[in-house]
């Protein structure tokens, strides 16, 4: 049963349980009216309390309805609310936990509200693209006020029920048992007699009302560009102004049915979906037995060794960190504490943290220190002769059972595992750099690992909330194999005519926080160039842009060294055109014999975003990815595709597979045309009108 009743003190109480955090399906919808229907017959109940117990009032629409004819299946969420706000006996809310989206719609249709001051409130709904579509966008601002509510609504932000004490949302917080004081309310309501508050009679109270929604319109459309939905929720909000409480609600409800047409919000629900798909992984279920990581041993302090440690030192989990040397181990450790203090200066962690996660960290020279960890992450020098040396003496000196990991961003994990006697243990956790910023982790499945290695690695990452991802083994995994593709067809474009300011700006306005050369200058161009060298020696059939190694030669690695694609002045990030470059690509044009054309940032962002598409079509086909879906979490987290477009494969569903092929193929034909195969995947989905996310 979804819902139940009990009768205390002659108040009918009205429990949701939907469990994990009572979504408001359709059994709960059907359960709560048919038991607020119970109630009002019942002579002997005075009033009503509905609550979903300590964890959760409700945590909104129940996401497994999503896009299905079950969501608006009657009695739809506004009947709900509205056969609720209607009763002839009083109803209150009991919050709990959690009153979010329809959740909180729900509550505010109710006669009063109690809540535990720590339980979170809010809308959410436009970070899928949408906004609160069941009377959300009317009765909150009534509660809450116009600059509240049309911050929280449009932002999406949640905050605990304190927050909102001095506003008329809740009656009481509860200092106490929160149902006692949900009953008490009831009561009270009931004796006092009908016509019982409702919000929909209160107005929103503000002194320049028009001025303030003047000045949050021009935020409003400079902050989100690309998303149709914050707008929407502004609009909807204003309309709360207006005497016509319904006249409101309709326009709520035409901007809910005009935002679910938009691709941004079938982007923003399909990154959503995407993200929780990813840590389903073939192989490994509920019943896969996992093992503990109590303690962590880390080799290498360098940019990635420190920023991985630290993730477990937040996560309250110890590491000892190896070094070969004393000044590397020092400078690692120098490094992550400066990384602390400046975070509990900018306020991001109490100045005591610093202290206790550095207490957790156990520097070491001494492979012997880690023969009770738990698991072995190895970010030493990319070369496999080092990564052979490392594994031999791991597999030596750690115990058995423990888990082997590379965080290695090309070489072969199977191999690597083939330097241990327990490949089984072994596998790659390919993190991304600031490491203990970025979200992504690719977790790498060598052919040996067993599932329980997986599964617990992938519960791991969710400890350390990183959003993990499995990858095959290849050489650049799912991310960087594809966005070698995407570099190389910017750099031709170079070779073309267009400068790197013209490819940054048509990707930037595509939606990507930077385009790839800016992108490059930050990494350091030295990065690509001692990659490049390696693959000239293994893969010299391949078609190669020698822009990129051209700028290095010029000792242009990027802001480290003041001079990249872009010039940039001392202690400034800012890029500069470069006349020093645009006099080397023209030059290296003139070699090539490539006379300059105009190109139109359209091709641009074709030539890039679809070289992401073709190589993702091969990887899905060799199984490197196991599904469209968890290429897009990649691009998404790990690489700032914009997040209203869904991911490249996503969009390239969007734009549809025939269309993409036809772009493909023209490019075949073009200038570095085989650097151009497309996928037979690509080929396969696009005849048989078909899409990658199905
Ligand atoms: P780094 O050069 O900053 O750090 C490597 C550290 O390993 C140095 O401190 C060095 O003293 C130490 N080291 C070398 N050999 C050792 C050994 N035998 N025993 C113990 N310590 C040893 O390099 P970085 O950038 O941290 O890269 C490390 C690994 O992470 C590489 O496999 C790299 O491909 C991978 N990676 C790097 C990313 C990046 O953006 N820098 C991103 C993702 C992965």
């Amino acid at each position: 049963m979804s819902v139940t009743t009990f009768l205390r003190d002659g108040i009918a109480v009205i429990t949701i349980s939907q469990p994990p955090v009572n979504g408001l399906g359709i059994a709960v919808r059907r359960g709560l009216v048919e038991a607020l229907d119970a109630a009002n017959d019942n002579p002997a109940v005075q009033g009503i309390v509905v609550t979903g117990g300590a964890r959760a009032f409700s945590g909104g629409a129940d996401i497994r309805e999503f896009n299905t004819p079950l969501a608006m299946q009657a009695p739809n969420l506004p009947s709900v609310i509205a056969a609720f706000e209607a009763s002839p006996k009083p109803c209150v809310a009991a919050i709990e936990g959690m009153a979010l989206g329809g959740g909180l719609e729900l509550a505010l249709g109710m006669h009063g509200r109690v809540a535990d001051g720590r339980a979170q409130i809010g809308l959410p709904e436009v970070k899928l693209g949408l906004l609160p579509g069941a009377g959300g966008t009317q009765r909150f601002p009534h509660a809450v006020g116009l600059e509240t509510a049309l911050n929280m609504i449009c932002s999406g932000t949640l905050v605990p029920a304190a927050q909102l004490k001095d506003t008329r949302l809740f009656d009481a917080l509860a200092e106490g048992d929160t149902m006692d004081a949900a009953i008490g309310l009831a009561k009270s309501l009931a004796e006092a007699g009908a016509p019982f508050p409702k919000i929909r009679d209160l107005r929103v109270e503000h002194p320049d009302a028009e001025a303030f929604l003047g000045f949050a319109r021009g935020a409003v459309a400079a902050a989100s560009a690309h998303y149709p939905a914050p707008m929407a929720c502004l609009e909807a909000v204003a309309a709360s102004l207006g005497k016509d409480f319904d006249a409101g609600i309709e326009v709520e409800r035409k901007g809910f049915a005009a935002l679910m047409a938009t691709p941004e919000a079938r982007a923003l629900q399909h990154a959503f979906f995407a993200e929780r798909n990813a840590a389903k992984v073939e192989g490994v279920d509920a019943s896969t037995p996992r093992r503990e990581i109590r303690r962590v041993g880390i080799i290498g302090a360098g940019t990635m060794g420190g920023g991985i440690a630290m993730n477990f030192l937040n996560a309250g989990i110890p590491v000892r960190l190896l070094e070969m040397k004393q000044e590397a181990l020092d400078r690692g450790l120098a490094t992550i504490r400066g990384n602390y203090e400046s975070s509990a200066k900018k306020g991001r962690i109490k100045p005591e943290d610093v202290e206790a996660r550095m207490g957790l960290l156990h520097p070491t020279l001494d492979y012997a220190e880690l023969g009770d960890v738990d698991l072995v992450i190895e970010a030493v020098f990319e070369e496999i002769g080092v990564k052979q040396q490392v594994f031999e003496r791991l597999d030596a000196v750690v115990r058995e059972g423990a888990i082997l990991a590379s965080n290695t961003s090309t070489l072969d994990v199977d191999r690597i595992a083939g330097f241990t006697r327990r490949p089984q243990d072994v596998l790659g956790m390919h993190f991304f750099s600031p490491a203990n910023v970025m979200k992504l982790l690719e977790v790498v499945r060598g052919k040996a690992t067993s599932p329980e290695v997986l599964a617990t690695v992938m519960d791991l990452a969710k400890t350390l909330r990183k959003t993990a991802v499995v990858s095959g083994v290849c050489d650049g995994f799912i991310g960087n194999r594809m966005i070698e593709q995407y570099s190389r067809q910017a750099t031709f474009l170079l070779e073309e005519g267009a400068t790197p300011q013209q490819v940054d700006r048509a990707m930037e306005k595509f939606g990507f926080a930077m385009g790839p050369f800016r992108m490059s200058d930050l990494a350091g161009n030295d990065i690509g160039w001692a990659i490049r060298k390696r693959r000239y020696v293994e893969q010299p059939e391949m078609t190669y842009s020698r822009t990129a190694d051209k700028l290095c030669e010029m000792g242009r690695f990027g802001q480290k060294t003041g001079a990249g694609w872009y010039d940039y002045r001392p202690g400034d990030r800012t890029a500069h055109p470069s006349q020093a470059v645009e006099d080397m690509l023209r030059e290296h044009a003139a070699s090539l014999g490539v006379a300059p054309r105009k190109i139109s940032d359209a091709e641009i962002v074709e030539r890039l975003v679809y070289a992401l598409v073709n190589e993702g079509a091969q990887i899905l086909a060799e199984g490197i990815a196991a599904k469209a879906s968890d290429i897009d979490v990649v691009y998404l987290t790990g690489y700032g595709f914009p997040v209203f477009r869904g991911g490249p494969m996503r969009y390239a569903d969007e734009v549809g597979l025939y269309n993409v092929l036809r772009a493909v193929r023209r490019f075949a034909a073009g200038y570095a045309g085989d650097a151009w195969q497309p996928a037979p995947l690509l080929i396969e989905l696009a005849e048989a009108g078909k899409s990658f996310n199905a």
